[in-house]
């Protein structure tokens, strides 16, 4: 897997990477023949409709990457770390990831903070591919604000996306940061960056699945929605809810004789 995608960097093709929470969806975007497949820890907000990424246990984690997992025939997936599993218990890291390994991940993502480069090294010396996260990092977040905008704070961004690349993370997401600094990372570094809210400059993207498909009310501006599903899902029950008021489901089709 991690071939593939640096491979994709040098040869300049773009890498597409799309979350997925469920069998059905992952078995759709396993067809649809995109690159790499993450169960964001966005699944707290998505699937469970928590206020915090943080609130996200390894054990709904677990559940939801067996689920895709088995999907996902020719996609690698990638877990995201929960909170608790490096940032938390930090000393566990490798033990915590190993478990979302053998559950069938080809790598883990994780989120800056201030000792991740430790866990990094952890886990690239139990040989697991890590992706780095940087810019705007949900988990420990004060606010949903673009990050660098101001020259210290794209400094401090840039350098801990060579600091990411040089501990061995085989790629990098950048969230939420202005094109210019997307664009000066990417060509700064020799592993990829995948961008959600940052431009089109990055090597890859990424969106979460349910926004791009219309499922959530609102989404971010940086969203582009590919279809309103929440309106056809809706639409979808209405139909059914008149025909079996009317009698008109089930039909002779649907009866067994
Ligand atoms: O949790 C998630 O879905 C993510 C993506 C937004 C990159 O981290």
């Amino acid at each position: 897997m991690v071939e593939e995608i640096l491979g994709k960097k040098h040869r300049g093709e773009k890498i597409v990477m799309l979350t997925a929470y469920d069998h059905p969806t992952a078995r759709i975007v396993d067809e649809a023949g995109i690159d790499l497949l993450l169960v964001g820890d966005s699944l707290g907000n998505v699937v469970y409709g928590l206020e915090r990424t943080t609130q996200v246990s390894k054990e709904m984690m677990l559940r939801h990457v067996q689920a895709v997992c088995r999907a996902a025939k020719k996609t690698p997936v990638i877990a995201d770390m929960p909170f608790d599993t490096y940032q938390v218990d930090r000393p566990n890291a490798v033990f915590h990831a190993r478990d979302f390994m053998y559950a069938g991940c080809a790598g883990v993502k994780i989120e800056w903070f201030k000792q991740c480069l430790t866990v990094v090294d952890d886990l690239r010396a139990a040989s697991i591919p890590v992706m780095g996260h940087i810019g705007l990092t949900p988990q420990t977040a004060e606010a949903m604000k673009v990050k660098g905008r101001g020259e210290e704070e794209a400094k401090a961004i840039l350098s801990q996306a060579r600091a990411l690349e040089a501990a061995g993370c085989f790629a990098v997401v950048l969230e939420c940061v202005p094109d210019g600094l997307a664009a000066e990372i990417t060509q700064s570094l020799n592993i990829p960056t995948i961008g959600i809210g940052a431009g089109p400059h990055c090597d890859g993207q990424v969106l979460v699945v349910s926004d791009m498909l219309g499922l959530n009310d609102r989404a971010p501006r940086f969203v582009r929605r590919y279809a309103d599903l929440g309106a056809q899902t809706l639409a979808a029950i209405k139909n059914y809810k008149a025909d079996v008021e009317s009698g008109v489901f089930p039909g002779p089709e649907q009866t067994f004789r």
